[in-house]
């Protein structure tokens, strides 16, 4: 019988715990669930683990591949539209119900439970119907990845000349981490036989590191003189206009109002637990991803 249900596995979180899960496990107790299992990795295939096809928007998909397992991870949907999303993960939840799962392990984001930023709203539904659902739960509020600092960057690019970068409202801290550092303390929790029943935790990084820092990081990597201009919200919108389609900027400018509360500068000593180790900081990614050491990561796709 397996025992751990993942979705997600394919995903640049999903496939980080996939692989370390499967070097505290044997791939007998392990499915993964995956909306579409004709794209599954080489990783997963080459496994051994069983692959089932589980879609959010098919309920009878998700409770036949939910089936006869104990422990499910739901990794959060990859969208930031958030009835969308809420739909998705109440969808797995229920299903989960239904199949006979015990516990449930659910991706949040590092935000504040109060959070002013419209893309942790859908996470804090989530996590609401999750703590409602009679189903022993943790919620990991996964830390703001290290590959996704472009986004907090206001969507600069440095293939694109300029060395503006231009934000709104303020700058502010974040405790980043990186998604394999996550992807290896979401698997610890997820085997962990007791210590996480019913509780919320944060992984985050055990530094944390301003908007201004990471420009004049960039600036040594990239040699460029980078300067972060902080402008008010009409700026920001015709900055940003027509490349990026204004709801989007507005929504996602609420980002900024909450790392200007310190939502994101909170720093839990769990995931250097968790690894036994110093988890690796933004500088490193970046150095690693400008001298080639890393694969790059279109952080900007996250907002599609
Ligand atoms: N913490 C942060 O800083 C941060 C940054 C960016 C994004 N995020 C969020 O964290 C989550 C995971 O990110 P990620 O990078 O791992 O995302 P990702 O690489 O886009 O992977 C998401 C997974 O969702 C699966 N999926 C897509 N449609 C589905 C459906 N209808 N039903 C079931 N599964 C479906 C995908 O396909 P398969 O099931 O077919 O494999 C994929 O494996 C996302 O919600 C993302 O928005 C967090």
């Amino acid at each position: 019988m397996p025992k751990y249900v993942l979705t997600g596995a394919t995903g640049g979180i999903g496939s980080r715990v996939f692989k370390h899960l499967l070097d505290l496990v044997p791939a007998s107790e392990i499915v993964v669930s995956l909306y579409n299992p004709a794209g599954a990795t080489p990783a997963i295939t080459s496994s051994g683990v069983e692959v089932r096809r589980g879609d959010f928007s098919d309920s009878a998909s998700l409770e036949a591949a939910y089936a006869g397992a104990e422990k499910l991870l739901i990794v959060s949907y990859p969208s930031i539209a958030y009835e969308v999303r809420v739909k998705a993960h109440k969808a797995a939840i229920d299903a989960a119900k239904v199949a006979g799962i015990k516990h449930i392990y659910y991706t949040s984001l590092a935000f504040a439970s109060d959070s002013k930023a419209a893309v942790m709203q859908a996470h804090l539904d989530t996590e609401a119907y999750l703590k409602e659902s009679g189903l022993t739960y943790t919620i990991i509020r996964e830390g703001i990845y290290n590959e996704s600092w472009q986004l907090y960057f206001g969507w600069w690019d440095p293939k694109e000349g300029s060395d503006e970068v231009v934000i709104p409202y303020t700058d502010g801290s974040i405790a980043w981490a990186c998604r394999d550092d996550l992807g290896e303390g979401t698997a610890k929790i997820i085997v962990a036989e007791s210590g996480y029943d019913n509780r919320q935790v944060l992984l985050s990084g055990s530094q944390s590191t301003t908007l201004s820092e990471l420009a004049t990081t960039l600036s040594e990597l990239l040699s460029r003189k980078l300067t972060l201009k902080i402008v008010t919200l009409p700026e920001f919108i015709a900055h940003n206009t027509p490349k990026t389609p204004i709801e989007l900027i507005e929504s996602w400018s609420t980002t900024w109002t909450a790392i200007g509360r310190g939502e994101l500068a909170v720093k839990d000593p769990l995931l250097k637990e968790l690894l036994g180790r110093e988890p690796v900081t933004v500088e490193e990614t970046l150095n690693n991803l400008f001298s080639g050491k890393e694969d790059g990561v279109n952080a900007l796709s996250y907002l599609a």
